[in-house]
């Protein structure tokens, strides 16, 4: 989709958008001779202008039928909000309508350069689909909406589209991608590679660790998840360094199961294909980090993508082995299917040897129990921190990924002790997605601050929403960028 910001409306033919906020229909004076008919056409349709309410209908343009979309914004919600509802809301209905071009005007809403430029993010994330495998589309499912045109803002809104936000589509874009492609095509070996060609013109450094450095590194963790599937892991490190030399970086860490059967601890057939998405947090990692890359964030980051497939193979792991983490630290398997927190804790012990990060913020479909915690509206957040906490609950407030804090405490801790090693790798069913977090921070070491969120709900939509399609939501990618945003760049 081409998001393009223009002074007054073009000649030819395109469909007209407006939006119109509650019972305030001033925004139809543009439309001259037509406006009373329009307004009494929206009486007869019953429509009051509430948020996610929209009236199309066609109108006689000098002569020439033209399609118009009103779209309500309602009253009260910031504008921020409603800019990426209105640029939704307009591609939801216009991107298979036949039209072409659609013409957004704001004229009137008072909207500032952010505001006209987020009309153009909610639009062009809101188009982002995956047709790939999609080869008897029948002509009017095709879409054919190529170009958005925004008029009557503050003429900054372009500038601070292309600088700000079209990044956030491309990093957004990214791990949507990641994350709808099935498993048969997007493994640990092909997620790398499909990453790497992604950011190649980033200036991102790549670097990539297969399954010997990681037996080097004594990453018995990761690799004992890894160990029952013909597919290698991999570890993938994203490296960003547009901030002061020398200043400590903050980390980004992503579970990143390619796909998920539960190893021999293995999974009920129905539903197991969503496990696909199972590297959701991964996918988010990998975004964010192309994200920040493209606006050439002022930040040193580091992002890590822990990349297995747990495979219930001959070789697999065994409820009950003992595995000997890069740490040091022994867990006792006591179901393969809590593989997630594995793979974590060698990541995060990587990163924290290597990189030395004052901060990790570590992303992950983990655990079931999170949607029966939070249901689909929020992520889990998990942290020793109430600072870094509360930072990363604005960053979620102001970019719509939404995140709940969830306890911790000594009591959850004491849960995974294990009779014969230092630790096991589930607790009991109550509180499962805290133990899932007290696991992981026994691999924090000192003085390092940590965050841990929870996305199990959030990777992947059964319905569409404002700025997205069915499916694959992008979750995290905005959060991890905003707080980068928000927190490093000032
Ligand atoms: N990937 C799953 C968590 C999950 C479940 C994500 C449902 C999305 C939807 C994770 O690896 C897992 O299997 N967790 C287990 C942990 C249990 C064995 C302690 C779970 O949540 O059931
Ligand atoms: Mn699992
Ligand atoms: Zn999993």
């Amino acid at each position: 989709m081409q998001i393009r910001f223009a002074d007054s409306r073009p000649t030819g033919d395109y469909a007209l958008v407006l939006p119109v906020a509650g019972k305030d229909r001033s925004s139809l004076a543009s439309l001259g001779a037509s406006k009373n008919a329009v307004s009494a056409a929206l009486d007869r349709q019953r429509f009051e202008g509430d948020a996610s309410s929209s009236s199309e209908q066609f109108i006689d343009d000098g002569g020439s039928p033209r399609r118009l979309l009103i779209i309500g914004t309602g009253t009260g919600t910031s504008s921020h909000d409603a800019a990426e509802k209105i640029g939704g809301a307009a591609v939801s209905k216009l991107q298979t309508s036949g039209e072409t071009t659609a013409v957004i005007d704001l004229t009137g809403l008072d909207y500032d350069a952010d505001a006209a430029a987020r009309v153009g993010l909610g639009a062009a994330l809101r188009s982002w689909r995956y047709d790939r495998y999609r080869t008897k589309l029948k002509d009017n499912q095709k879409p054919t909406l190529t170009e958005i045109v925004i008029v009557g803002a503050d003429s900054g809104g372009s500038k601070r589209y292309e600088e700000r936000w079209a990044p956030v589509v491309e990093g957004v874009s990214l791990t949507r991608e990641l994350v709808t492609e099935p498993a048969n095509i997007i493994y640990p070996e092909t997620f790398v590679e499909r990453v790497r060609a992604s950011v190649k013109d980033s200036g991102l450094e790549v670097e990539v660790l297969d399954r010997a450095a990681m037996e080097k590194l004594g990453m018995g963790a990761l690799l004992g998840v890894a160990q029952g599937s013909v597919r290698e892991g991999r570890l993938l490190v994203l490296k960003w360094s547009g901030g002061a030399k020398g200043v400590q970086p903050v980390a980004f860490v992503g579970k990143g199961v390619t796909f998920d059967t539960g190893g021999i601890s293995i999974k009920p057939a129905a539903g197991m294909e969503a496990m696909k998405w199972d590297m959701g947090g991964a996918g988010a990692v990998a975004g964010a980090m192309k994200a920040i890359a493209l606006r050439k964030a002022r930040a040193n980051v580091v992002g890590i993508c822990g990349l297995v497939e747990n495979m219930p193979g001959g070789n697999a792991q065994r409820p009950g082995d003992v595995v000997t983490s890069m740490s040091g630290q022994t867990v006792e398997v006591i179901n393969t299917d809590a593989e997630g927190r594995l793979v974590l804790a060698d990541a995060v012990t990587y990163v924290q040897r290597n990189f030395k990060p004052s901060t990790i913020i570590d992303l992950a479909t983990l655990t079931g129990a999170i949607l029966i915690s939070l249901g689909h509206e929020w992520a889990g957040l998990f942290s020793n921190n109430d600072e870094l906490a509360g930072k990363l609950q604005s960053a979620g407030e102001e970019s719509g990924d939404k995140l709940w804090r969830m306890p911790m405490a000594e009591a959850f801790d004491r849960l995974i002790d294990s009779p014969i090693a230092d630790m096991k790798n589930v607790g009991p069913r109550e509180g499962g997605s805290i133990t899932a977090a007290q696991f992981i921070q026994r691999f924090v070491e000192n003085g390092v601050k940590w965050a841990h969120v929870d996305m199990a709900g959030k990777a992947w939509s059964d319905k569409a929403g404002t700025t997205h399609e069915k499916g694959a939501t992008g979750f995290g990618v905005r959060l991890l960028d905003q707080y980068v945003a928000d927190v490093l760049e000032r």
